[in-house]
Order: structure tokens, then sequence, then C-alpha cells
């Protein structure tokens, strides 16, 4: 627990120079959090953070940029629906004003994987998830 409030504390500090009301980014630390207790084997990696912070949050969020923005869930709706591989071949190789690999050139498949859930709030694929077995016995 005390990872998880350090990990809000500093998305927090991430987001605060951004003027944007904190309130409409707790929802987004909640549930978050709430992945990360329900789902411990996915949690994002300090290093992913990391990457996270210092790739895509220099455009989704800065509300100035027409990109969908992290913790404003009607921007990921239609973006979610298509499914995690659509989304993921999208970040990989870019669209529209999102450059292939969001800049992050350090990124590995599973780090893209990773932040697209950070910042997409969509769950693993059960497909990928190890804990299928045991939840299906
Ligand atoms: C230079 C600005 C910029 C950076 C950096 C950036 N993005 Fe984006 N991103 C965008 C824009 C703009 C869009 C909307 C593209 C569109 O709809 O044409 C987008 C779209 C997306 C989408 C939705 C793709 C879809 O299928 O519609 C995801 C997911 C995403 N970005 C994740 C990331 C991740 C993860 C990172 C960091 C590794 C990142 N972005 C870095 C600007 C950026």
């Amino acid at each position: 627990m005390t990872l998880l409030r350090d990990y809000s504390a500093r998305i927090l500090s991430i987001l605060r120079p951004i003027k944007r009301s904190k309130l409409a980014v707790l929802p987004w630390i909640f549930t978050v959090s709430l992945c990360l207790v329900n789902t411990a084997a996915a949690a994002p990696s300090e290093r992913q953070l990391t990457l996270f912070s210092n790739n895509c949050l220099q455009c989704h969020a800065a509300p100035h940029i027409s990109a969908p923005q992290l913790g404003n869930p009607s921007d990921w709706e239609d973006i979610n629906a298509q499914g995690e591989e659509t989304v993921l071949k999208h970040v990989a190789e870019g669209m529209g004003g999102m450059p292939p690999l969001g800049y992050c050139s350090a990124c590995d498949e599973q780090d893209l994987r990773q932040l697209i859930y950070l910042m997409t709030g969509m769950q693993p694929s059960i497909k990928s998830s190890t804990q299928h077995s045991k939840e299906s016995l």
C-alpha cells in the first residue's frame, strides 16, 4: 500500500503544474490503484512509470494539444472499444499527431502494453493474463 500511495502522490505531482482540477484526476488514480491491487502481476514497474511520465504525459496531460487526455474517461471510450491489439498497433506505428512509439524508443512491446493500460484505463486482455488459468478453476 505504501507503494500505491507513493505512486498516486507521484502522478499528482506530475500533474500539479498542469492547470486542471485535481478532482478530475482522482477517479483515474482510484481506478489505477484498484487495478494495481487486483492484478498485482500487471503492476507497472518503476522504470515503466518513468517512461510514461517522460514520454507520454507531454501530450496526454496537456489539454492544449489535441491528444486524448489522461484521466478523461470519455476521451478513451471509442479508443478502448477498438481492442488492445489495434490500439497497440496505433501506438507502435503512430497515427495522426501520435508519433510512432509515442517517442519512447526505449519501450519494448510489454512496456507499451503497460503504458497503454495506464493511459487508457484498459484492463490487460484475458489471454495474456497469467491469472486466467487460476481464475477459471
Ligand atoms: C507528440 C505528442 C504525443 C506523444 C509524445 C504521445 N502521444 Fe499518444 N497520441 C497523441 C495524439 C495527438 C493522439 C490522437 C491521434 C489521433 O486520433 O489521430 C494520440 C493517441 C494515442 C492513443 C490512442 C490510439 C488509438 O488507437 O486511437 C494511445 C493509446 C496513446 N496515444 C498512447 C500513448 C503512449 C502510451 C505514449 C507514450 C509512450 C504516447 N501516447 C505519447 C499524441 C502523443
